[in-house]
């Protein structure tokens, strides 16, 4: 292993096209937030660099759903996540922005140096365009009828039914996501990054020099290695995003996967004139946090575009982790099943920290992972409230009690006393080793045993009562629980960084770092403060109110999601005008025998009575629904039902139940009023 003088930690920049959910938390900022906290605390020198993804056709395409500019969207976006991230305690160096000055001019640079170097190749292909909305479509933008299962609802990439993977040529039946048009082919040139020259350096570096790295990350790599490696186009056809610096490149921009990537330089840039030696020096560790979608990014497409550069270090390591789920679902922005950090900060003032060990404790490391409240809520009162907590809490109280506030002298020390004290630079090498490794899981499990020593100390050494006969002995009980305390409060730093401010100010300490745990002591005499709980109980009520809220989005969910379809093409109005549509009113309604589904209604349209056979038999009852008013196509051409001839048809809705609902007006009009 080289020697390390510093270290570069980023956390995948998250788009600013929604705020940030529990998922991003376990999965990427806490991780790294742990990582890099604990780096501090031993003093290194490490720089902890984020920011907002600013670019990319979903930051387009959520300004067309709002009416507004991507510039709109991604500042709206940009100062929910980054103030939710700060009040969270997410210590980032710096959080910057791909829209920023600096950050074009750095991607830029990247691209032309590439290109300069002949390192791109540019190709013809021909690509959907939706010639309605003037725009190139990226395959997730196209719906069409998936030639395998004939789902009418596949995407230009995948069909979420039979789960192939489609290219958008494939789809039968094509429509643009983005105007309903359907999509003509039309002839783009791009730039591509030939990943296939790569390939021998991949699998030298990933698969030979870094067996060490997670197996589910090593895993990946192997396969996309093992698929074979294709030319990446590295520019889109796109308003948004940074404009592709070379001459005939109007209307192109980079790829949002080649400059967000670049945007950890940028940001670095921003932070400090001495960047370099963060990004170019051999005796840097980079290490890339990340989720698991973004594994092929960094670990394959982003260290290609870093070799061909020519001057940048590589990533020594990168700790992908899988999806967390929410209560048993997958989590989703657009479906809103999502715990929305800038929303449990309002729900749980004060709380971040229960929160950060919650997902910190069931961090999707290894494998996807499930959040669930209740959880959640047991992980704050059995253990934070009922070890930590209460273990600080009654060291400190007593030490009020019987001492006035003032550390107690340590004397004569059982062998029960050196065994506990023993235990404390296990604990610590147990903690940096796991963190080391990015097993943050088994680290915070270390820290709550270590807790659950001081605890289980107190218990067995019984001050309260020992009290009464030998105070002497309570001197030293108490000498060293809060010498266990003064430990823990650098020991929890890295994960529960609000406790250990609260806990340094408790024993009125500033100065005690990692590389003291162990070693300095509180000093006889020491005046502490007067404490305040730690950590509350959480009760049921406030579980049972985020349950509901959960609930209700499922409910909300249900009602929109009867499998919307796509829209249809266009018509002109004058073949909208050729449909006589009408408000009527049921006079008459009996079932047609021998039927299921049929009723037969009689229609006062205004202009005549007449007869129509409508299928809500299952859902109407013929005696309720006299007398309401109904829209009606009128001029549709009479059809033959069961042996009666329809004349018209109702317009009905369909509702999350799958039944069938009358389209009626919102105010009685008269009867035969056109709708138009
Ligand atoms: N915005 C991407 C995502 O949320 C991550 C970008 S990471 C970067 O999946 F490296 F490209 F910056
Ligand atoms: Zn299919």
């Amino acid at each position: 292993m080289k020697n390390i003088a510093r270290y570069t930690v980023t956390a995948a920049l998250p788009y600013a096209n929604g705020p940030v959910h529990i998922g991003h938390l376990a999965g990427v900022y806490i991780p790294a937030d742990i990582y890099v906290r604990y780096l501090r605390l031993r003093g290194k020198d490490v720089i902890y660099v984020c920011g907002s993804d600013e670019h990319g056709v979903p930051i387009t395409l959520k300004a067309r759903q709002e009416g507004i500019k991507p510039q709109d969207v991604v500042d709206k976006y940009n100062k929910i996540i980054k103030d939710s991230f700060q009040k969270f305690g997410i210590s980032f160096d710096i959080y910057s922005r791909t829209t920023n000055k600096t950050h074009y001019e750095t991607a830029s640079e990247f691209f032309k140096k590439l290109y300069n170097q002949g390192d791109f190749i540019q190709k013809t292909t021909e690509q959907y365009y939706d010639e309605e909305v003037k725009q190139f479509l990226a395959d997730r933008y196209i719906v069409g009828t998936c030639p395998h299962c004939h789902n009418e609802n596949a995407y230009g990439d995948q069909c979420e039914k039979c789960g192939t993977s489609l290219n958008a040529t494939d789809l039968i039946n094509p429509h643009s996501m983005v105007s309903g048009s359907k999509p003509v082919l039309k002839a783009t040139s791009h730039w591509y990054l030939p990943l296939e020259k790569y390939d021998s350096f991949l699998r030298k570096w990933i698969l030979e020099d870094h067996k060490e790295w997670k197996s589910n990350v090593y895993g990946q790599c192997k396969s996309w290695l093992d698929q074979g490696l294709q030319p990446r186009a590295v520019s889109r056809d796109l308003d948004w995003g940074v404009p592709v610096p070379v001459e005939g490149a109007t209307g192109k921009v980079l790829y949002v996967w080649f400059d967000a990537p670049i945007g950890y330089i940028s940001a670095t840039k921003e932070l400090t004139k001495d960047w370099e030696k963060y990004w170019k020096s051999a005796d840097t560790k980079l290490v890339h946090f990340i989720g698991k979608d973004n594994i092929v990014f960094h670990c394959i497409i982003f260290p290609a575009m870093l070799k061909a550069e020519g001057t940048f270090i590589l990533p020594e390591n990168v700790p992908a982790n899988e999806f967390l789920n929410l209560e048993g679902d997958k989590i989703s922005t657009s479906r809103n099943w999502a715990v929305w950090l800038h929303e449990y900060l309002i729900d749980f003032p004060g709380k971040e920290d229960v929160l950060r060990y919650t997902l910190c404790a069931n961090a999707p490391e290894t494998k996807d992972n499930d959040f669930t409240w209740k959880d959640f809520q047991a992980r704050n009162n059995n253990e934070l409230v009922a070890i930590l907590g209460n273990f600080v809490n009654r060291t400190l109280v007593l030490t009020h009690k019987y001492f006035e506030g003032k550390v107690p002298t340590c004397n004569q020390l059982t062998d029960y006393d050196k065994q506990a004290l023993a235990e404390i630079p296990i604990f610590k090498k147990n903690i940096e080793e796991n963190i080391e490794n990015f097993k943050f899981r088994e680290a915070l499990k270390s820290l709550m045993d270590f807790a659950r020593l001081g605890n289980k100390y107190l218990a067995d050494t019984e001050p309260w009562i020992v009290y009464k006969t030998d105070v002497e002995r309570v001197k030293t009980i108490l000498n060293i629980s809060l010498q266990i305390c003064l430990n823990l409060s650098a020991a929890c730093e890295p994960f529960l960084p609000f406790t250990a401010s609260k806990l340094k100010s408790f024993l009125n300490i500033t100065e005690f770092g990692w590389n003291d745990i162990g070693i300095k002591t509180l000093a006889d005499e020491h005046k502490i403060n007067k404490p305040e709980l730690l950590f509350a109980k959480i009760e049921d009520s406030e579980i049972e109110a985020q349950i509901t809220k959960l609930q209700n989005t499922k409910l909300a969910n249900e009602a929109t999601n009867i499998s919307l379809e796509a829209q249809k093409t266009n018509i002109s109005f004058d073949d909208f005008c050729k449909m006589d549509i009408r408000i009527g009113k049921i006079i008459e309604a009996e079932r047609v025998p021998k039927t299921k589904k049929l009723l037969k209604l009689t229609i006062d349209t205004g202009i005549d009575k007449r007869t129509v056979v409508s299928g809500i038999a299952e859902f109407h009852n013929p005696e309720k629904i006299v007398g309401k008013q109904v829209t009606i196509l009128a001029n549709l051409e009479p059809r033959e039902i069961k042996g009666i001839t329809s004349h018209g048809m109702i317009l009905m809705a369909e509702n999350a139940g799958g039944e069938l609902v009358f389209v009626s007006p919102e105010k009685d009009v008269k009867q035969g009023s056109s709708v138009k």
